[in-house]
């Protein structure tokens, strides 16, 4: 299953652009082009990830809406070994290998603390969203590829409320709900992919609930998405989680 390069953009404001390219170029296998007030990489199919450099930018407060992970698809399973030993010789965690039915993927931390996931999209047809540990000898499977290419293929927010994060993705936003079998969680795309956006409220159903800091944070300021056909209005919106939706 593809996910048709719906998502055309996301912009990270980071505090320490040096640290954050080294882990990104790793990452996402290929050097950023200098723009103005940060870095931009282009990935395949025209997705693009723009690295915003802002020094005052505050950290996230705990149990704030926001980025829970932005999430980068691999070409070819063999890319997944490779990126593991990328975060290895970064210093980057390993924080989880999961087998979820319809993908491989591996998560980590970028240098300025946002969640980070890295996904192969299995080819062949899966019933459900789960989450089992990934087993080592699918990190294996065709060998190691440092040829791999790279695109963004789903956004992943912690929000207040699934209520109301349904009400945006699927009346507004004209997505489908995908999953909403998964405690905690509902899974939203166009099409039949697995999902473009997720939503959870796994971290603000406690804490700060919903809240964020004034001023420019570190995190996801802002993504564009290009529904394959018209199924939301081009515009800006401003999702569940507090982030900026552009609409093509
Ligand atoms: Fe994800």
């Amino acid at each position: 299953m593809r996910h048709g390069f719906v998502i055309r953009k996301a912009v990270l404001i980071v505090r320490r652009l040096d640290e954050a390219e080294r882990f990104y170029t790793a990452i996402l296998n290929r050097p950023p082009e200098p723009v103005q007030g940060g870095l931009l990489y282009r990935l395949e199919g025209g997705s693009e990830l723009l690295l915003r450099q802002n020094p005052r930018a505050r950290r996230p407060l705990p149990g704030a809406a926001g980025l829970y992970h932005i999430a980068f698809t691999v070409d070819k399973p063999g890319a997944l070994p490779a990126v593991v030993e990328k975060l290895r010789s970064l210093g980057s965690p390993l924080l989880g290998a999961s087998d979820h039915c319809f993908t491989l993927a591996v998560y980590t931390l970028d240098p300025e603390g946002n969640g980070v996931e890295v996904y192969w999209d299995k080819d062949e047809p899966c019933e459900r969203l789960v989450t089992k540990p990934l087993d080592p000898r699918a990190l294996t499977m065709g060998g190691s590829h440092l040829g791999y290419r790279t695109s963004i293929g789903h956004i992943h927010l912690k929000v207040a409320g699934l209520e109301e994060a349904e009400v945006f993705y699927t009346k507004i936003l004209g997505m489908s709900v995908t999953e909403r079998g998964y405690p905690g969680a509902l899974f939203f795309a166009y099409g039949d992919y697995h999902h473009h956006v997720a939503a959870n409220i796994w971290e603000t159903r406690w804490g700060a609930r919903g809240s964020r800091p004034q001023g420019p944070v570190v995190g996801l300021e802002s993504y564009t998405l290009r529904p394959p056909n018209g199924e939301a209005d081009p515009g800006i919106y401003e999702d569940p989680a507090g982030v900026q939706v552009i609409i093509v």
